[in-house]
């Protein structure tokens, strides 16, 4: 079949021909914006789920909700050696100058550029070259005390005080939420606190692997509150099969129930694994329609160019002593697993395991689902596992 007419899109963020199953997740963000425009309270939201399930499209759709919705938007992805401020002060200038161009009365947009500079002032750092172009001195005492926790929600409440003066909101998304440290994390539950309080125009959106049971004491307590977490999770069957069918049908071509079937069995319903399969399985075909012998016969294929792309990368980051501990938890299966299962399987006692998943956590390969249980983030990570290693040795 003609790979120039291949309707799917394997690729990290890469918009799917058909955006399958997530309808009522969207329908909440519209409701969120809406709710937020006119000044009635909304809980924010924090998207989780693991590797390769679609947290990235959720978030550029939800970006192009916001707008159509009138927002001002800010989407930034986290990284693991960036600091929150450091990502977002160059956009919140951009907002405040594009608030600054639009009419209105008032001095609240001015003030806002004045508590970004105090702000910029307290973290202590050239974010590049910040210019400002306008005349416009820091509000010394407004957000520059050092303490995030105090400096963030204060220059939140200024930006959304300037929305809201120029007759609009701001939606703030943010990818890889994980990486952010628990200051972070607590600043901007603080921040997003403060919006709440004083119903001011700003939202936040988020996406990252599951970071609740993550936060600790009051933060988490707060987060509860302010923020909903829809898990974003495999496609149930009847969805799955619309994300491979449809593009298909829409191309003018067709695909058997039976390899519809198989497919869904292979990929577990997981978003990236559909397109990898569908985009395979449609170069391999002859002719339309594609059949369970077709797909059959990629399955190998697509496993070697899933171990090559998906699965690898992650793989070559980890020192031999964290292989060997992911190798132990694909010895017990998918999972989730307790650490003291773990510890068993490596005839290693749990206590001198504490570094190795520490640092598996802070490099996204791992997450505690609960106390005392550990998951891979990546969907399907223990077969691959047992493919790289496939003798395992204690
Ligand atoms: N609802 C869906 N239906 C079909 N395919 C989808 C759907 N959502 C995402 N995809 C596809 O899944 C793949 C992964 O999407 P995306 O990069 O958004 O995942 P992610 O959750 O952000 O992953 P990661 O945690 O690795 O960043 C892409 O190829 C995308 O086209
Ligand atoms: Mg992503």
């Amino acid at each position: 079949m003609d790979r120039i007419r291949n309707p799917f899109s394997p690729g990290a963020g890469s918009p799917p021909p058909e955006l399958a199953g997530r309808d009522s997740i969207l329908a909440q963000a519209q409701v969120l914006f809406g709710r937020i425009r006119a000044k009635r309270p909304e809980k924010s939201l924090l998207m989780t789920g693991l590797r390769g399930v679609g947290k990235t499209v959720l978030l550029n759709e939800m970006e192009r909700m916001a707008m159509a919705s009138g927002y001002r938007t800010i989407l930034v992805e986290a990284h693991e050696n960036k600091s929150l401020a450091i990502l977002l002060v160059p956009h919140l200038r951009r907002i405040l100058f594009e608030l600054d161009r639009i009419a209105g009365t008032g001095n609240k947009v001015k003030r806002g550029i004045a508590v970004l500079k105090s702000f910029i002032g307290g973290i202590k750092v050239t974010v590049g070259d910040v210019e400002f172009g306008l005349d416009i001195d820091p509000e010394r005492g407004a957000a520059d005390s050092g303490d995030l926790e105090v400096d963030l929600p204060n220059l939140f409440t200024a930006v959304a005080e300037a929305a809201e003066e120029r007759g609009t909101a701001v939606a703030i998304l943010i990818d890889e939420i994980q990486y952010f440290n628990s200051t972070e994390l607590s600043a901007l539950i603080m921040a997003m606190h403060k919006m709440q309080q004083r119903q001011l125009p700003m939202t936040l959106v988020g996406a990252g692997l599951p970071i609740l049971p993550g936060l600790a004491g009051e933060s988490k307590s707060y987060a509860e509150r302010l923020f909903n977490f829809p898990d974003i999770g495999p496609l149930p069957e009847p969805d799955a099969v619309k994300a491979l069918k449809d593009p298909i049908d829409a191309a003018g071509e067709a695909i058997e129930p039976s390899a519809l079937r198989e497919i869904f069995q292979m990929t577990k319903g997981y978003p990236y694994f559909l397109q990898e399969w569908g985009y395979q399985a449609w170069n391999h075909a002859g002719t339309s329609p594609i059949s369970l012998r077709d797909v059959s016969e990629t399955t190998e294929l697509v496993i070697r160019r899933l171990d090559e792309n998906f699965f690898r990368v992650r793989f070559d980051r980890l020192t031999p002593r964290e292989k060997q501990y992911l190798r132990a938890m694909a010895e017990l299966g998918p999972g989730p697993h307790r650490t003291a299962e773990i510890a068993d399987t490596m005839r290693a006692k749990i206590t001198t395991l504490g570094p190795v998943r520490a640092s598996l956590i802070k490099k996204g390969m791992v997450y505690s689902p609960s106390h005392g249980d550990m998951a891979f983030t990546v969907p399907l990570f223990d077969e691959f596992m047992r493919r790289a290693m496939p003798r395992f040795e204690r």
